[in-house]
């Protein structure tokens, strides 16, 4: 009995040393996260507890602080993306976050456990760990909240690479943004403002001080107003809306205008006849969205771009938070809080 101390502290000592080592105290194997087990209503995402991954090669884990929800998200869970892009199941949604890495795979380098980063990844984000490619990661800014950083990449992303990445507006366009208020749309209107555009933005009347706060010139109710009868002679038209509001569009473009839309596609025979330049919706850049990340996450340090937030959800209420984006009146984005 008297030998038995000695080595059951020494046992003691090395198990912790071990643990302490192999950074087993630092993740858990298990985490919370958004489960979509099936296509449908709201009853088929559930908060369970599933397996934490280990990055691959070319990714980082991510423990993420906060989410944002997109479009996509619900767009994703009712099913009806799922012909052109169907997801495996059980999904975890999610396309944005904000976190602090806490494991690199193999062929990483530049970054380190601890690096506070913004990502957008291919979903797997509403959860309490994420694994994002290392191309997809940008730095966060030390001033940038969590939240803030989450906000941005799918929408500011899908702002910058059709206002400036395709279109490159130029001080004294004139810019028509439908949507104004929403995720791209409040990205989209501050970015034509910066770059020194007159904007016009459509949106009910409860957000129009808010565009006018964010860099609006003129803002147009559709609901009370159709925008072809007061806009003309326009050089770019962003559409987030689509379907009507999309094919009334070019009607408003000066002739060789540009017309472009992240909802469905352009009238080609409208495109044609006003020879308009209507990029097909793709959003691709020849840039790393990491690096067209960095950049979007350096103009809201500036306080060029500024986050608006509609509503926080903690991640047990993340059903909530896809919810009040599938209303489509959301101002700004909506956020899910991982860490409080
Ligand atoms: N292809 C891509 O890469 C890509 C990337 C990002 C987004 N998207 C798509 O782009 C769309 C917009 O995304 P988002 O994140 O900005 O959505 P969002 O944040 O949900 O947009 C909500 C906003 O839309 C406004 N709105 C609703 N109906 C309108 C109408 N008829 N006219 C003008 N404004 C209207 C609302 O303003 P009121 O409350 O004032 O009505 C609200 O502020 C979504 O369909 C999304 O899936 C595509």
């Amino acid at each position: 009995m008297k030998q038995a101390m000695p080595l059951t502290c020494a046992l003691t000592f090395f198990t912790l040393l071990f643990a302490q080592l192999a950074g087993a105290d630092a993740t858990p194997t298990r985490m919370r996260a958004l489960l979509m087990t099936d296509y449908g209503a709201s009853d088929v995402l559930h908060i369970r507890q599933v397996a934490v991954t280990i990055p691959a090669r070319g990714e980082v884990r991510i423990r993420v602080h906060a989410a944002s929800i997109n479009p996509v998200d619900w767009k994703i869970r009712s099913g009806r993306l799922q012909k052109t892009s169907p997801v495996s199941l059980p999904y975890i949604p999610g396309r944005d976050v904000a976190g602090t890495i806490d494991a690199i795979g193999p062929g990483v380098s530049g970054w380190k456990i601890g690096d506070s980063v913004l990502a957008v990844l291919d979903g797997g984000g509403l959860a309490e760990y994420a694994i994002a490619s290392v191309e997809n990661i940008a730095r966060k800014p030390a001033k940038l909240s969590f939240k803030d950083a989450a906000g941005i990449p799918t929408a500011s992303l899908a702002a910058w690479r059709t206002l400036i990445g395709n279109a490159n507006i130029k001080q004294g366009q004139r810019v028509l943004i439908h949507g104004g208020a929403g995720g791209v749309g409040s990205t989209a209107v501050q970015l034509a403002h910066w770059r020194g555009a007159h904007v016009i933005a459509t949106a009910s009347s409860r957000n129009h001080d808010y565009l006018k706060s964010i860099g609006a010139d003129e803002v147009i109710d559709y609901s009370k107003t159709r925008f072809e009868d007061v806009v003309e002679n326009v050089d770019v038209v962003l559409d987030t809306v689509g379907g009507d509001t999309l094919q009334r569009s070019p009607a408003v473009l000066r002739e060789g205008g540009t017309l472009l839309t992240l909802v469905g596609k352009p009238p080609a025979e409208a495109c044609s006849e006003r020879k308009l330049r209507c990029p097909s919706p793709s959003t691709a850049t020849d840039e790393k969205p990491g690096e067209e990340l960095a950049k979007l996450a350096k103009l809201f340090e500036r306080g060029v771009l500024k986050m608006t937030i509609e509503a926080e959800f903690p991640l047990a209420d993340a059903v909530q938070a896809l919810e009040l984006s599938e209303t489509g009146h959301a101002r700004g984005k909506i956020i899910v809080r991982m860490i409080d």
